[in-house]
């Protein structure tokens, strides 16, 4: 399982975690574990949702073979979860490989709608063979919806109006918004999105479901390590409840000494996603302008994404000597590929490189993550470090639920709703006022 790691944090003298402080927050776990329950949200159940799962599976069943290509239409909550899980679980040139290799369709997230990307989407799929997922929660997003119209025109176009109806499916709430009505209409299946679960918490729902049981990925799987963390999350001791601990070090850190910034620092390609989906979690939750009770406030911890080694050549010359306003969240896997890969003694032919004969690639992205871990240490940088074994469909999951819990914990911690957007919102209701 998941484990995180953050002694580093007590030995750091003015800078880091003041262990009594710390263990005082320790003493809140129980009571925010009522409150929480208490809130109603539903992204911790959603992993018990075996109708569901049977749903989609079904359905994934019946397409199989008859498309070439997936494009999902949704963004910010529908899209980076689908992303973060064909980055994390499919092989980094997907969309590249031949397609006997491949065996399931590409994916195309099309979270955006700058025209350019539309156009040259158009360019590389074939209608035909083309399935459209329309993901969205409240089923009105404008840039979902306008993409949805295109798209759904253009396919009229290019198969005729009752075979274009066989290309669309849709992601969306139980009953709002316009899509349950099209697809009442027109017979387009319709997967739900509960009620209780917003956006950015629902990766676990048909928004990633669906697309990873079309891309072959294991869903039961994921759930099950999604079900493992829970467990975790629910933990009343302490010791046991990562997805607390994580929430505690980010709370004490900004109350103590001014740390108001996450860096999420996986050092695994395959994690660059999971660091965006991230970014977007901790940002749209904890940014809040009023506490529960309706105090002004001005709350918020931005994230910042990193990728281990990458960002060492970058960005962390800014975490060692810039302000000190930034926690490191380390992201680290013991097994990053099935073979190791190894630097051949033979070639490395000069003395001053002579460190690297022999070498595997893993042992090197081990061997820097703790060299970068060690500098900031004595620059005295906050860091901490989740290790979990490998890349999985149960280590995926696992990771979801913690990160989402340690967020219901950090609402809590601050008093605020970390379930809802009112700033998202309110750009939306602009873009219809201008355009009306
Ligand atoms: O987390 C959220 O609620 C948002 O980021 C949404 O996911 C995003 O605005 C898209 O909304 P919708 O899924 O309703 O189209």
């Amino acid at each position: 399982m998941v484990q995180l790691r953050y002694e580093h944090l007590f030995q750091l003298k003015n800078y880091g975690v003041p262990r009594v402080r710390f263990e005082s927050e320790a003493a809140k776990l129980p009571r925010f574990l009522e409150l929480i329950r208490g809130r109603g949200q539903g992204f911790y159940d959603l992993p018990d949702d075996t109708r569901g799962v049977a749903e989609i599976l079904e359905y994934a069943h019946k397409v199989r073979g008859k498309f070439d290509h997936i494009v999902v239409l949704g963004i910010g909550g529908s899209a980076l979860g689908v992303s973060c899980l064909m980055q994390a679980l499919k092989h980094p040139f997907w969309n590249v490989l031949p397609k006997r290799a491949r065996k399931h369709p590409q994916l195309f997230v099309l979270d955006n709608i700058d025209p350019s990307v539309i156009a040259q989407l158009e360019e590389t799929i074939s209608y035909k063979k083309t399935l459209f997922i329309v993901a969205t929660k409240s089923g009105t997003t404008p840039e979902t919806m306008g993409q949805y119209y295109y798209f759904r025109a253009k396919m009229e176009r290019e198969a005729g109006k009752i075979v274009a109806k066989k290309h669309f499916v849709f992601v969306t709430d139980a009953v709002r918004g316009v899509l349950r009505g099209i697809a009442a209409k027109d017979g387009i299946p319709c997967f739900m999105i509960p009620d209780n679960v917003g956006g950015r918490f629902s990766v676990l729902s048909p928004v990633g479901l669906l697309p990873a049981a079309l891309l072959g990925i294991d869903i039961k799987k994921l759930l099950g390590g999604a079900r493992a963390m829970r467990d975790v999350f629910f933990e009343k001791r302490f010791v046991r409840n990562i997805p607390f601990q994580l929430a505690a070090i980010q709370y004490v850190l900004q109350q103590e000494r001014d740390v108001t910034m996450t860096v999420m620092m996986p050092y695994a390609s395959a994690f660059s996603g999971l660091a965006d989906w991230y970014c977007q979690l901790l940002a749209e939750s904890i940014g809040k302008s009023e506490t529960r009770g309706g105090k002004k406030v001005s709350i918020g911890l931005t994230p910042i994404k990193a990728l281990g080694v990458t960002d060492q050549h970058s960005q962390v010359q800014l975490y060692t000597e810039g302000p000190r306003d930034k926690f490191i969240l380390f992201l680290e896997v013991a097994a990053l590929y099935k073979k190791q890969l190894v630097i051949p003694s033979a070639a490395v032919s000069d003395p001053s490189m002579a460190y690297l004969k022999g070498v595997t690639f893993q042992e090197l992205m081990s061997v820097e993550k703790r060299a970068t871990e060690q500098a900031l240490f004595e620059y005295g940088r906050p860091t901490a470090t989740l290790s979990v074994p490998r890349i999985d469909e149960e280590v995926l999951g696992e990771l979801f639920m913690l990160f989402e819990g340690s967020i219901a914990f950090l609402g809590e911690f601050y008093d605020i709703n970390a379930f809802d957007q009112p700033g998202v919102e309110l750009g939306k209701i602009y873009t219809k006022k201008m355009l009306s």
